[in-house]
Parts: C-alpha cells; structure tokens; sequence
C-alpha cells in the first residue's frame, strides 16, 4: 500500500476546495494518507478533517503536520518516515 502525502496552503484556516476535488477524484481505497501544509502562521487546525472525511472507511490517515514554506525536503522526509508507514 503506497503513502500519499498531500501538500496544503493553509486558506482562511483551510483547505483549499481544490484538494477537496482532488481527493473526490481519486480512489483511495487501502492507501494510507496524511496531510502536509503551510501558512502564513496558522497552525493545521482542522484543515485536513474534512479530507479525511472524504476518504472514510477507505484510507488510513495519519495526523499531519505544518511546515515552514521554507521547509527543506529533507526535514519533511525525516517527519514522513517517522510515521511508520
Ligand atoms: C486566499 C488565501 C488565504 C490564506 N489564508 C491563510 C490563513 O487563514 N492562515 C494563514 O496562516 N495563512 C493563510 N494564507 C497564506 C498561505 O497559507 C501561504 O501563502 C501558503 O501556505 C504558502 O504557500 P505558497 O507559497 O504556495 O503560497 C492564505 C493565502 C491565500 C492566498
């Protein structure tokens, strides 16, 4: 089962809708999920609840995690692999 990471801005305390289309597109049936934001300063809040509810009884979710946009790759991919995935 593959890991899916998606990357979020943070908009008015949300997701964009677009993600929300993004993730009705997609079967994501067995695939285990979380999500990765920036902001200007909001934390993730309950941004990616409502993905997550877009998914029920098909993915597992992992909690996600606010970055820096000026994160490195390599910081995101040491948070990622600590997942356990
Ligand atoms: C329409 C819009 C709404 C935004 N709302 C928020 C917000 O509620 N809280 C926040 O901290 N940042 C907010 N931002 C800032 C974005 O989260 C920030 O620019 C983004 O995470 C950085 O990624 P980017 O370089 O792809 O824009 C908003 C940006 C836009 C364009």
């Amino acid at each position: 089962m593959a890991a899916v990471p998606a990357t979020i801005p943070i908009w008015w305390g949300q997701a964009p809708h677009i993600m929300d289309t993004f993730v009705e597109s997609y079967d994501f049936k067995g695939k285990k999920l979380t999500a990765i934001c920036t902001s200007g300063g909001s934390d993730i809040g309950t941004s990616a609840d409502y993905l997550q509810k877009l998914t029920k009884g098909k993915a597992e979710w992992k909690p996600g995690k606010l970055f820096s946009p000026q994160a490195k790759a390599e910081d995101i991919k040491s948070w990622f692999d600590g997942l356990g995935f």
